[in-house]
């Protein structure tokens, strides 16, 4: 029977890949995204018979009918890929609270909430696999405080669920890589220069060069597939050696 795959962020530029890539690798793949027509697009792309729910994922009831639409259909979910992700850049000392709690939603809370909205399904196959998508910035950055927490956090979740579910044979990774050129960035009203940023990236990253999308979706595959199948709570960098050095 195919395995099934959740990605989250679908529509986005990481979440696209991600989906292509599983979707190659033999999975059948639910794209999920609060914009449904850049799930629909992304879809287009995707092997097999790719299934859009447009969903939100700080939404409970929004989650609990994904999983049981999922249940219901296919009567089992082999993968989770948390890539649904924002970014809200303020010195610590403007945060507005808005943006910190909403960063929380959608980076922390919406993983939570599908994974425990999982554990049904996975107690009743006995496996399972999670991939939350970090960043780099989970090991500090300036002037991003919420993103890097949120980010963190979503790597502490990761190992706690690691060890939580592992006994129903469910595994939980992360991947976190450094910048990628995505729609993501244009959500950081302090870049200016796009092309600045990509030099200064570029300078500090030891193999100097950045990180593309499918970098990212080919670390996802193999910490969602069995070939990772005694690989958990780990966190894979793929940052080009840009996770060693400090950003200037
Ligand atoms: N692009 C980068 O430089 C970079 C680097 C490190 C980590 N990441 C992480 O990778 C992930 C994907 O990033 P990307 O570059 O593809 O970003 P993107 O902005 O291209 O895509 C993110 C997608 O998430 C969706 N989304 C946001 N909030 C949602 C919600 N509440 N419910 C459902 N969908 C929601 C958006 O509609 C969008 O399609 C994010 O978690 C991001 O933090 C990105």
């Amino acid at each position: 029977m195919e395995e099934v795959a959740i990605v989250t962020g679908a529509g986005g530029g990481l979440g696209s890949v991600i989906a292509r890539e599983l979707a190659n690798d033999g999975f059948q793949v639910v794209l999920v995204d609060r914009d449904g027509d850049a799930a629909d697009a992304a879809a287009e792309s995707v092997s097999g018979s790719p299934v859009v729910i447009p969903a939100d994922l700080t939404d409970v009831s929004d989650v609990r009918q994904l999983v049981d639409a999922v249940a219901q259909r296919f009567g089992r979910l082999d993968v989770v890929v948390n890539g649904a992700g924002i970014e809200r850049v303020h010195p610590l000392e403007t945060m507005p609270e808005p943006d910190w709690d909403a960063t929380m939603d959608v980076n922390v809370k919406g993983p939570m909430l599908l994974c425990r909205a999982a554990v049904p399904l996975w107690r009743a196959q006995g496996s399972g696999s999670v991939v939350n998508i970090s960043s780099r910035a989970w090991l500090g950055g300036s002037s991003n405080t919420a993103y890097s927490s949120s980010k963190a956090a979503l790597v502490g979740l990761t190992r706690s669920m690691a060890v939580e579910l592992g006994p129903l044979g469910v595994r939980a990774n992360a991947v976190a890589p450094s910048f990628v050129q995505t729609p993501f960035n244009r959500q950081r009203t302090d870049i200016t220069d796009l092309n600045e940023m990509i030099e200064r990236y570029t300078a500090f990253t030891p193999l100097r060069r950045l990180i593309d999308p499918i970098d990212v979706a080919n670390a996802v595959v193999f910490l969602a597939s069995d070939r990772a199948r005694n690989i958990t709570g780990e966190v894979l960098h793929v940052c080009a050696g840009a996770q060693l050095p400090p950003i200037p």
